[in-house]
């Protein structure tokens, strides 16, 4: 498979090592804001994987649909556009797949955190809430993977019906769920959340080692949307 990135920083870097350290795919061009935008380069690629910028996201997308190409796209910050890629998508009649959180573990752990949402609001008197902590270069905050988890407490915790993610000078209404984010030091990306009762507390969390988890699952979704037409969520390749 040849694959086009855009976006060279920390995440294009280490896509590139898994697949130069695989052998099995092959990186044809490389477009960021220093390189420049290597049309030439993407419109001979099989796939094409965005880990840029949420500031130029939508234009990348729209410059390589619009090039009939497929496309991963790893960067967050611009999901509430998502009814407008649809759009895109059906219209140029390609295939894109997105993922807050490319990495195995933490999308075992949506599964998770769903299954527990549903069962803490079943059986106790919980109060549920979530944290993430991210490293000092991160430009959007809370994460991709905070408002995804948000999404999945949400959708299975009945009385929980708005997200705050901002800080808090008031008392906290019990139809809100608090997402709170911390920025600093080298952190890839941990995410937390904690179901709270009189009786007991049960945290889940799922700490990123490093970026190479997502690189892998970023080349998985490559592969995955070879071929295909329409937008397809990453996480629904894991629900059971
Ligand atoms: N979904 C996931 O699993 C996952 C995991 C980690 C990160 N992310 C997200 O992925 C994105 C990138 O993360 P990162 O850590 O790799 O960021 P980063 O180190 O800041 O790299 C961003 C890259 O985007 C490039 N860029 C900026 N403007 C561009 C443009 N107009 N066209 C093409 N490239 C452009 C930059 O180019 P220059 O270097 O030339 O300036 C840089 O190479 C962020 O949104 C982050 O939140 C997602």
């Amino acid at each position: 498979m040849k694959i086009a990135l855009i976006g060279y920083g920390n995440m294009g870097k280490e896509i590139e090592d898994v697949i130069k350290t695989d052998g099995k795919h092959e990186v044809v061009s490389i477009s960021s804001s220093t390189k420049g935008w290597d049309e030439a380069g993407i419109k001979s690629a099989d796939v094409v994987i965005d880990f840029s910028s949420p500031d130029v996201i939508m234009e990348n997308i729209q410059k390589v649909l619009g090039l009939g190409k497929n496309m991963v796209i790893g960067t967050s910050g611009w999901y509430e556009k998502i009814g407008k890629v649809d759009g895109l998508v059906k219209e140029t009649g390609t295939g894109l797949i997105y993922g807050q959180n490319f990495a195995i573990g933490t999308n075992i752990f949506f599964q998770l955190v769903a299954l527990a949402s549903k069962l803490a609001f079943k059986y106790g008197q919980y109060d549920v809430y979530g944290t993430e902590v991210h490293h000092s270069g991160k430009k959007d905050s809370p994460s991709g993977t905070a408002f995804k988890t948000a999404e999945v407490i949400l959708n299975n915790f009945p009385s929980k019906k708005k997200l705050e993610t901002g800080r808090l000078d008031r008392k906290i209404e019990a139809e809100e769920l608090h997402f709170a984010s911390v920025r600093g030091g080298r952190n890839p990306g941990m995410h937390e959340v904690t179901f709270d009762s009189e009786a007991d507390c049960i945290k889940l969390s799922v700490q990123n080692h490093s970026r190479r988890g997502y690189a892998q699952g970023a080349i998985m979704a490559a592969e995955y949307i070879i071929g295909k037409k329409g937008l397809f969520a990453f996480d629904n390749m894991f629900e059971i």
